[in-house]
């Protein structure tokens, strides 16, 4: 049914090109389709008790690398996963299009980044985008202009499939221009499939290019390291990963694991129910995948046209904005670990993973905790505590325009320690907030932080005439 519900689709299409690009996506999603069925039949799990931590040479310290001045940086390029929403923020359009620091979005500034490499190292690594067809014209729109500069910008659009309807497991899209509420990017898992089928893997191959250094385009953090590349090419390893010590706070991110000696990742989806507070636990999985990766471009070229490239399939659950309830079979780009050779982690300082998930860490990265240094994020040396203050916006901040509106201006932090903000709260201008501060508009009320306010270790609730 799945299949003829596709050659249906595929037949609304009238331009002959258009149509075999769109025949080729829907037979990669038939193919994934067909996979999610036989291990929904054979009720196919991972098998807890087979899980290990990985063994110790499977992951290495970053303290551990040799210092290098790597010559390679001509056989490299810089790939920002760029197809999601950033849904959880209340966005609508590519969250690498938010402005961030001085104005300036996160493509503007790993823009920066690879321009300030590219001079220092007078080399000339290209930037690629993975878009989706979500953030496409964002995308577009911000990186236009950068046209007359030096800096190569290549950008190709990753797969879209057709969301699946969770009773009937037929495709809900009727026509193939049918309304984008209907289609999904299949996560950055996507982006082996994407590279191939779009022909920049090809491209970057014949232009010499052997390493693929990809991040996730809200990853500030995420700058390209000579070490690591150094080391790569030191253990021949095909694959790397940069994981990073887990603290409580990371729930979200996968883990590598022993499976049956080989390394794999792990995420949270792919954890029966009843291990999922195994799996948050930090003491059993110390580190987690903060999906820096480093590919091996001929590797990468050698097991696709094997058609080795499987990934773990996630099932990503969602209910319509019409409420119906939809699956969507995603895939991580993490997962590719497994196929490849000496392939292992690298235990990276924290700063290499510097996300902007929700409007707290959004709040963190525009305050005067950080300055910028071609468009790399430096803790402001000012800051007398190592750590960066912990803050926890309520649920009337969760969304980018809520938050835009309720903060003036960002209030001046660096001498922050804890901030908790609930309920209808408002902040003005030139505010300043020391130690530790909680503020607790409770249900009805709401409280107006005024201009030029400085609030030193204090307890704002309830009803405040200020
Ligand atoms: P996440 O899955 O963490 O999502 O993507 P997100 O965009 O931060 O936001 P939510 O979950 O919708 O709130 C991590 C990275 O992978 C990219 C995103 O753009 C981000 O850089 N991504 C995600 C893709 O490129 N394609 C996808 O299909 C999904």
């Amino acid at each position: 049914a799945m299949r003829n519900e596709l050659s249906n689709l595929v037949r609304t299409v009238e331009d002959p090109d258009t149509k075999r690009a769109f025949d080729t996506e829907m037979q990669s999603f038939f193919y994934l389709f067909t996979r999610y069925l036989d291990e929904r039949a054979r009720s196919q799990e991972l098998d807890w008790d087979r899980i290990k931590s990985p063994a110790e040479d499977q992951i290495v310290p970053y303290s551990k690398l040799a210092s290098s001045n790597s010559s390679s940086f001509s056989k490299l390029a810089v790939l920002k996963v760029n197809g999601g929403l950033g849904t959880s923020m209340g966005m609508t359009g590519a969250k690498s299009a938010l402005e961030v620091k001085d104005d300036m979005t996160f493509l503007d500034l790993t823009v920066r980044q690879i321009e300030h490499l590219n001079t220092t190292h007078r080399v000339d690594v290209p930037l690629i985008l993975m878009t989706s067809f979500n953030t496409h014209e964002d995308t577009l729109r911000i990186i236009k202009k950068y046209a007359n500069q030096q800096l190569r910008i290549t950008t190709f659009n990753q797969s879209r499939y057709p969301r699946i309807a969770k009773d009937t497991l037929l495709p809900c899209p009727k026509t193939a221009d049918d309304d984008k509420s209907k289609w999904y990017p299949p996560g950055h898992g996507d982006l082996y499939n994407a590279l191939m089928h779009s022909g920049v893997l090809d491209q970057l191959l014949a232009e010499g290019k052997e390493y693929l250094f990809v991040s996730n385009s809200d990853n500030l953090g995420a700058v390209v390291d000579e070490k690591i590349l150094q080391h790569m090419i030191d253990t021949q390893a095909e694959f790397i990963m940069e994981v990073t010590d887990k603290t409580k706070a990371d729930i979200k991110g996968g883990t590598l694991i022993d499976y049956e000696g080989s390394i794999r990742l792990l995420e949270v989806a792919q954890v029966p129910s009843e291990h999922v507070e195994d799996f948050k636990s930090i003491r059993k999985f110390k580190i987690f995948n903060t999906n820096n990766l480093w590919i091996h471009l001929p590797a990468l070229k050698r097991v696709m046209q094997a058609g080795e490239l499987e990934l773990d399939i996630i099932i990503n659950p969602k209910t319509t904005d019409d409420g119906q309830a939809v699956i969507q079979l995603e895939t991580a780009a993490g997962a590719a670990i497994k196929h490849f050779k000496n392939a292992h982690g690298v235990n990276v300082p924290r700063s290499r993973f510097l996300p902007v998930k929700s409007c707290s860490d959004l709040l963190l990265i525009k305050s005067d905790i950080y300055s910028l240094q071609h468009g790399q994020l430096v803790i402001n040396p000012n800051r007398m505590f190592e750590t960066t203050p912990v803050i926890k916006l309520g649920d009337h901040f969760k969304k980018i325009a809520q938050f835009q509106k309720r903060f003036k201006k960002i209030p001046h932090i660096i001498e922050l320690d804890h901030l908790t903000v609930t309920g209808d709260v408002y902040f003005g201008r030139n505010v300043t907030l020391r130690g530790t501060v909680i503020v607790v508009a409770n249900e009805g009320q709401r409280i107006d932080i005024p201009d030029g306010c400085v609030l030193e270790n204090r307890l704002l609730s309830g009803n405040l005439n200020m």
